[in-house]
């Protein structure tokens, strides 16, 4: 089923039956969350749906549930009169039955190929249910911490999100798109979704070219490179032109640029909304624009549906666009192997026998330790002993049921199958009696009698467990916050039990970074657990009883406080440092908060000590294209053998257009064991330290470049070379 059979399909393809292979469109019969999200078909009935499957008028259903369903709606499609197969489409974002950890948490591995793995997972199992393509991997860059989409995507760092961009593509599509266990990707949402103004959801994005091709566009890229099979339109605005009918983005950077030869999908309505946008005038227009632009799918408006034929008749759309996008949506389903079998993925009983199976759930509690970051450990509170005979008070709203454990965006996942951290817990310790659960606090409203409970709890025990955060109805699609930090119920309960006195380790929930003000810095370890999927209870009591070191580190930055957002490690220096600069009082610097993290981008501690040491350069100098190498001696100064991830950060001093005051090229994983030390090796060379100038030319001027080997992006020790063409 090469290009000769598309274009005869094709050339016996009525105008209406085009503009149907150019429509997705939600299922009438769907998972819950899409449910709630996107209401199903838009009150498409299942009949209207199997009509329209037969007259050929749908190209791709997406969100929809059961491999039964599926089989139904593919056997009209292939009883149509062309007999084109539909493709099945839904958003897999961190999981399809088994639920990994959300994408944030698992760019805190820093470990790609961990991403990789989950994804292929996921694949697995959701191709074994009868779906083609998944609505991920979500590579936007997110640096303002109120948006509530940043939880899908890998941080706020460039280089983490391109490598987790390649790898989750890399998962998904597997050994290419003909196997049975593989789905097609889709790199979404193009472009700069996560640059909304104020953090904002679907807000426009004013921004200059330079930003966009140097934090922006990497990841997307990165996904183009890595064979990604469709891209998906964002909502937004840029610079006036939204993303759906922007002619630059879609063509020239997208084809021309990067050679991208895939359908771009529009996101759910996108192309009708370029009308409340002001962008177009009805319906008919917008779709004329969408199409024009490089939309080749429209995703549930039915406008493509409606206006494509008489558009084309009319002449104000070329026949060779709509044919071009209808060739890039039949290739998609050639490549898929529909053509040469429309039920590839739909064979009856397969879903059961993949789905939830034990080396599955054995790979989401694996990926569950490695997300979790431990952000303070004072005088080495964790580990607990298992065995121990102290009794400890589980306390918050998170402390005990199977709600909030599998998080945002996940169409198929069942809170039933989630194992929470109270059943963690008394399954890991020798003595469960040990344990006493109480929830003193709703996750945003108070609990009557909570906090006395709490309280009485945490006096009678030996230590708490603080299980506090947001639910997962808190970030996600369309939960942009003011401020990013506890609910007050939960900021009154933390104050409560802090003031008992007892040790306290904070268990945070979160799909963002969080603003954490003193009065919660009492606790004497804080751990971020994210939301880390159906064997959360496992992982986490994997983590407190030391079975598994905490290793994570964070991907975005934790502020002070909510004001400092949009804050990210990469920010660019001013003429007027702060806080370290000459002494002035007018410099870049709030009135009452520094501009530094609490916590960085890329910390996060281990249960052993680590101190770093010895840096050396092989050089002092780095010429044309050579390279140097970094090494430094990591020394382990703990009882526990340790897992080190280190950085590697560097800043041009001087530069065509200014640098951030510090920038990712590189991350290393070394062990080191008790009481030793291990060396780390980086090799740079002048191809990571070119940067675009304001003229779009890469660009690497003679002179010092600081570097930094690091533990985080705000310490670690600090050499400088200099760079000669
Ligand atoms: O894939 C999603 C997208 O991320 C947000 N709008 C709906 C799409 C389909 O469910």
């Amino acid at each position: 089923h090469g290009p000769a059979f598309i274009e005869d399909l094709i050339g016996r393809m009525t105008l209406e039956e085009k503009a149907g292979q150019l429509s997705i469109m939600a299922s009438a019969i769907g998972g819950a969350a899409a449910t709630a999200l996107n209401p199903p078909g838009r009150g498409a009935t299942v009949r209207a749906q199997l009509a329209d499957a037969r007259a050929g008028r749908i190209g791709a259903i997406f969100n929809g549930q059961g491999a039964d369903w599926h089989r139904r709606l593919q056997e009209e499609a292939v009883r149509s009169r062309l007999g084109i197969p539909m493709f099945f489409a839904a958003d897999i974002i961190h999981g399809f039955r088994t639920i990994f950890p959300v994408p944030l948490a698992e760019a805190a591995s820093f470990d790609p190929e961990l991403a990789r793995r989950t994804a292929r997972a996921a694949a697995r199992e959701a191709a074994a249910a009868g779906l083609d393509l998944t609505f991920a991997p979500m590579v936007d860059i997110a640096r303002d911490q109120r948006w509530g989409r940043g939880v899908e995507a890998a941080g706020e760092d460039v280089l983490l999100g391109e490598r987790f961009a390649a790898a989750r593509v890399r998962g998904f599509q597997g050994n290419g798109l003909a196997e049975d266990d593989a789905v097609a990707a889709c790199a979404k949402h193009f472009a700069a979704y996560g640059a909304g103004e104020a953090g904002l959801e679907y807000n426009s994005v004013d921004i200059s070219e330079l930003r966009l091709r140097e934090t922006y566009f990497p990841p997307f890229r990165a996904a183009v490179g890595a064979g990604v099979a469709s891209v998906m339109a964002a909502f937004n605005e840029i610079n006036g032109v939204p993303a759906t009918a922007n002619r630059w983005l879609l063509g020239h950077v997208l084809r021309d640029e990067w050679h991208f030869a895939g359908p771009v999908i529009s996101d759910y309505t996108a192309d009708a909304e370029l009308i409340a946008a002001g962008y177009a005038a009805d319906g008919r227009d917008a779709a004329r624009r969408a199409l024009l632009a490089g939309v080749d799918m429209s995703m549930e408006s039915g406008l493509y549906r409606a206006h494509l034929p008489a558009l084309v008749k009319a002449g104000a759309v070329p026949i060779a666009r709509v044919d071009e996008a209808v060739r890039r949506v039949l290739t998609l389903k050639a490549r898929l192997g529909l053509f040469d079998d429309p039920f590839r993925r739909l064979a009856p009983g397969r879903e059961a026998a993949r789905v939830l199976r034990p080396e599955t759930r054995a790979l989401a509690r694996e990926a569950a330790t490695r997300s979790v970051v431990l952000l303070r450990n004072e005088g080495g509170l964790l580990p607990l002993d298992p065995a121990g005979t102290g009794r400890i008070a589980l306390i918050g709203p998170f402390a005990a049921g199977q709600h909030d454990l599998i998080g945002p965006w996940n169409v198929y996942g069942d809170d039933a199958q989630a194992v929470d951290l109270a059943t963690g817990l008394r399954a890991a310790l020798a003595d469960p009696t040990r344990l006493v659960v109480t929830l003193g606090s709703g996750v945003e409203q108070p609990l009557a009698g909570g906090i006395a409970a709490a309280t009485a709890a945490a006096r009678a025990a030996d230590l708490v467990l603080l299980a506090l955060g947001e639910s997962q109805q808190m970030s996600g699609e369309s939960q942009s916050r003011t401020a990013i930090v506890l609910p007050a119920p939960q900021q009154a309960l933390a104050e409560a039990v802090l003031a008992t006195g007892r040790p306290v380790v904070l268990l945070l929930k979160n799909g963002r970074a969080l603003a954490l003000p003193p009065t919660l810095l009492a606790a004497r370890a804080i751990l971020v657990t994210w939301f880390l999927g159906t064997e959360t209870g496992p992982a986490l009591a994997d983590i407190l009883f030391g079975i598994a070191a905490p290793s994570g580190r964070l991907p975005v930055s934790f502020p002070h406080e909510s004001g400092q957002e949009p804050y990210y490690y990469a920010h660019k220096p001013t003429g007027r440092p702060a806080p370290d600069g000459p002494q002035q009082p007018y410099k870049a610097q709030y009135r009452t908060t520094g501009n530094t993290a609490l916590f960085p981008f890329g910390h996060g501690l281990t249960y052993g000590r680590i101190r770093y040491a010895g840096l050396r350069t092989s050089a002092s100098r780095l010429s044309g294209e050579g390279a140097v190498t970094i090494s430094a001696e990591i020394h382990n100064d703990g009882s526990r053998a340790a897992s080190e991830l280190v950085q590697l950060y560097v800043r041009p001093r001087v530069a065509a257009a200014t640098q951030p005051v510090r920038r990712l090229v590189d991350v290393q994983r070394v062990s080191v064991p008790p009481g030793g030390h291990a060396t780390v090796r980086f090799t740079l060379g002048a191809a990571q330290l070119r940067r675009l100038g304001p003229d779009l030319r890469l660009d690497l001027a003679e002179g010092p470049i600081d570097l930094w080997v690091a533990p985080s992006a705000e310490t670690g020790l600090q050499t400088v070379i200099d760079y000669a063409v």
